[in-house]
């Protein structure tokens, strides 16, 4: 067991959710504090809600469980965000100042916070695009995230805080459901198929995009928050890559197991979203810095989530 203390924020999210679980496996429940804006349940260890906006509540709370470590999941993501462009840039970039300036000040060891693909734009190569590629994005989110890599560059150059950060793909997984991304078809479909149900998607049949499975994606976290800080040449945040597939190959995988599942096509305006982003990611930085290696494609994803689902719908 390690001795850090740390405060996940946004811990009732898609992620959060099961990456608490699992920072709580490897530092203890106790040394792991669970918070959200929303109350939390079913929680093995210490939660409590928490406004990430709160400045003073923020501080107060890190400093009376002696927090080392925080974990920034909160954030309002790509689809949600063009419905309310200013509201999610204030969420987005004021919660991390917030994380930031607390971190800072009270002398933490470590920060997480996930940037995402969609800091990628139409001038991007749409794919293997690189590490150090033009980041021109198109949706409030992007805009939000590149602020924020840039701002958690400038905090570890400025004041040595050891700010550490993955671009994550459409994250999928069965314990949690998604909150309101362009990728998030890609597990409303699984829920669908295991209740023999017919899916409407929001996406081309033909469009694609990078995904990671969660266990892949919380193993991800976990490596670079404990990779050696001389190992890191990226402090802006790591391309991340899983699998990419399109809303027909998925569709297929799924069909090999549960035949005659039905899926049609309504694209809205996530649509344009998808299509300003990449269909797959070069992450070799990440692999050669801190060994990054994902384990699940296509096929093992799909095995694994109508296993578990069909546990959830008996
Ligand atoms: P989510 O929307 O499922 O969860 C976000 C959580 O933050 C929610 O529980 C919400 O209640 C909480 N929250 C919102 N405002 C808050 C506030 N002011 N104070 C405290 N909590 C607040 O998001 P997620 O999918 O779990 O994503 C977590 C992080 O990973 C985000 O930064 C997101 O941008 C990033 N990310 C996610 C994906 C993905 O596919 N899920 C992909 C790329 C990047
Ligand atoms: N899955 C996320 C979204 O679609 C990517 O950051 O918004």
């Amino acid at each position: 067991m390690k001795q850090d203390r740390l405060l996940i924020i946004g811990a009732g999210g898609q992620i959060g959710a099961v990456l608490t679980e699992a920072l709580r496996e490897a530092y203890g429940s106790d040394n792991v504090l669970a918070t959200d804006l929303r109350p939390l349940t079913n929680q093995t260890g210490p939660s409590q809600t928490l406004d990430a906006l709160d400045a003073a509540a923020l501080a107060e709370t890190a400093q009376k469980h002696g927090i080392t470590q925080i974990y920034h999941l909160a954030a309002i993501l790509s689809a949600t965000g063009e419905k309310d462009p200013q509201r999610a840039w204030e969420i987005n970039m004021r919660s991390l100042f917030n994380v930031l300036e607390t971190a800072r000040t009270q002398n933490m060891h470590k920060v997480y916070f996930p940037s995402s693909i969609a800091v990628f734009g139409r001038e991007a190569h749409r794919e293997n695009t690189p590490q150090h590629e033009v980041l021109i994005p198109e949706t409030v989110y992007g805009i939000s995230k590149v602020a924020g890599e840039n701002w958690a560059n400038y905090y570890f150059r400025r004041y040595g805080l050891d700010v550490r950060s993955l671009r994550y793909p459409g994250i999928i997984g069965y314990q949690s459901l998604p909150g309101g991304g362009t990728t998030d078809y890609a597990v409303d479909i699984y829920h669908y198929a295991v209740q023999n149900k017919p899916f409407t998607c929001f996406l081309r049949d033909n469009t694609p995009l990078p995904m990671l499975y969660m266990p892949d994606a919380i193993r991800a976290t976990l490596e670079l928050m404990e990779a050696p800080a001389d190992k890191l040449t990226v402090r802006t945040s790591y391309n991340l890559s899983g699998m990419s597939f399109t809303p027909a190959e998925i569709t297929a995988s799924i069909q090999k197991q549960v035949p005659g599942f039905q899926v049609s096509y309504e694209p809205d305006f996530r649509q344009a979203i998808a299509d300003s982003w990449p269909g797959s990611i070069n992450d070799s930085t990440a692999r050669a810095d801190w060994g990054w290696k994902p384990e699940f494609d296509l096929d093992a994803m799909t095995a694994d989530m109508l296993l578990n689902l069909r546990a959830q719908y008996p």
